[in-house]
């Protein structure tokens, strides 16, 4: 048992599945609050000064006042990946776009390169520096793509490392199938042929060993079309999975479309979609999982989240944690872009990061709120309220993490 008692301000969003449209926007926000914690769950939360009925001598936080929510959820990363691409920068300075380092070789087949030829171990070990790195940053709960592989083995090899690291480390571990990144070397200039290599060998093998429970296709311009994209979501939709959609990240297409057609659960980025696609979203209820960091590190545009918000679009912010387009795992920086660039409300973006990004990978039921009956997943900040962490930029503003009720940061 734990008691969190004297928190300044608990905020989150209240309820299981997405919120959308106004209710984006509903926190509640309850003063001089505190929760108290049984066997990793919430079992009550009181304010106004009243401490929930406990035994005496139970373990005891105090919050100091601060702000406290419910532990972040970063709803897409690419986590498990060898080597860095650092070179790449002085090409995009140079003009490089990133389809164009992409379609020269480099970029995702660069790194495919050198995933293929780490151990797992050696990934495994990466990966775990970086799962404690966002613990410390306040998030608790992880999806993670594959996607670097683009051969059975290695794709095999990161969704095995995944799994392992969900066992081992403290942070929570989605786990989605992405062999439709980008077309292997091998079947250079045969794009078709490499989407029936991933839908007949596999997604069945990945399926069989239970080693995921999503699957993703990059849908762009020069990668995968929407036809090849709709084949690999229809044959991941036939094995159970949950669909999601690296769409519309650099030219619209027509990804946010699919997206609605298929009844992806998250379709992701969005930074080129009109309203035509954001209209398809809105229809499905698919949640737009935007990443602002991404915008940022290709210099480009800013997704529409306030009109997707506007049109009833559940929106999530992601970090996009990955070696080419975003080389940073801070979800705290999306939070300041996503008020800065996006100019969503505080409140909004709070949403956004939990609840949202939770449904977005399947575990709403468990994590993303603070509510009785929850996972105690439960991060103090070192801020009054969340405005605070809209604002300050740069500083990691965590003051200390829960992670199933035990502390861990
Ligand atoms: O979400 N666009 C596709 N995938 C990643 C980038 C991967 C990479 O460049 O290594 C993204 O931006
Ligand atoms: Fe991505």
């Amino acid at each position: 048992m734990l008691l969190i008692k004297n928190i300044g301000l608990l905020q989150t969003s209240v309820g299981t599945g997405c919120a959308r449209g106004i209710a984006q926007r509903e926190n509640l926000k309850l003063r001089n609050a505190a929760i108290l914690i049984e066997r990793g769950k919430i079992s009550e939360i009181t304010s106004d000064g009243v401490l929930p009925a406990c035994p005496r001598g139970i373990a005891e936080l105090d919050a100091k006042g601060l702000l406290v929510t419910p532990g972040l959820v970063d709803s897409h990363t690419h986590l498990v990946f060898g080597g860095w691409r650092q070179h790449e920068v002085q090409l995009k300075l140079k003009g490089a776009s990133y389809l164009e380092i992409l379609r020269a070789g480099g970029g995702i087949l660069d790194t495919v390169r050198k995933t293929r030829a780490a151990t797992e171990e050696e990934l495994y070990n990466k990966s775990l520096r970086f799962l404690d790195e966002m613990l410390a940053l306040g998030v608790t709960s992880v999806e993670a793509k594959s996607g670097y592989g683009l051969d059975l083995e290695t794709e095999l090899k990161q969704l095995r490392v995944l799994k392992a690291l969900n066992q081992d480390h403290k942070v929570d571990i989605v786990s989605t199938f992405m062999g439709a990144h980008a077309v292997a070397d091998e079947y250079a200039g045969n794009g078709n042929a490499y989407i029936d290599f991933v839908c007949e060998t596999v997604l069945p093998a990945v399926c069989e060993q239970g080693l995921a429970s999503c699957c993703d296709v990059f849908c762009e311009d020069s990668v995968f079309n929407v036809e090849q994209s709709r084949k690999v979501l229809n044959c991941a939709k036939e094995h159970g999975l949950k669909l999601k959609i690296h769409a519309d990240e650099i030219h619209a297409i027509g990804g946010a479309e699919l997206a609605g057609e298929v009844g992806a659960i998250s379709a992701e980025h969005l930074i080129a979609t009109e309203e035509a696609g954001m209209a398809a979203l809105a229809k499905a209820g698919t949640v737009a999982v935007l990443l602002p960091q991404t915008s940022f590190y290709l210099a480009k545009q800013y997704a529409k989240a306030k009109r997707m918000i506007e049109l009833g679009i559940p929106v999530a912010l992601a970090s996009d944690f990955n070696p080419g387009s975003c080389p940073s795992l801070n979800l705290q920086f999306a939070v300041n872009l996503g008020y800065l660039g996006y100019g969503l409300q505080p409140e909004e973006i709070l949403t956004a990061v939990t609840r949202n990004a939770a449904y977005a990978i399947g575990l709403d039921k468990s994590v993303g709120t603070l509510e009785k009956g929850k996972q105690a997943d439960i991060v103090i900040w070192d801020a009054p309220d969340f405005e605070m962490l809209c604002y300050r930029f740069g500083s990691n503003q965590v003051h200390s993490v829960i992670k199933k009720g035990e502390i861990v940061v």
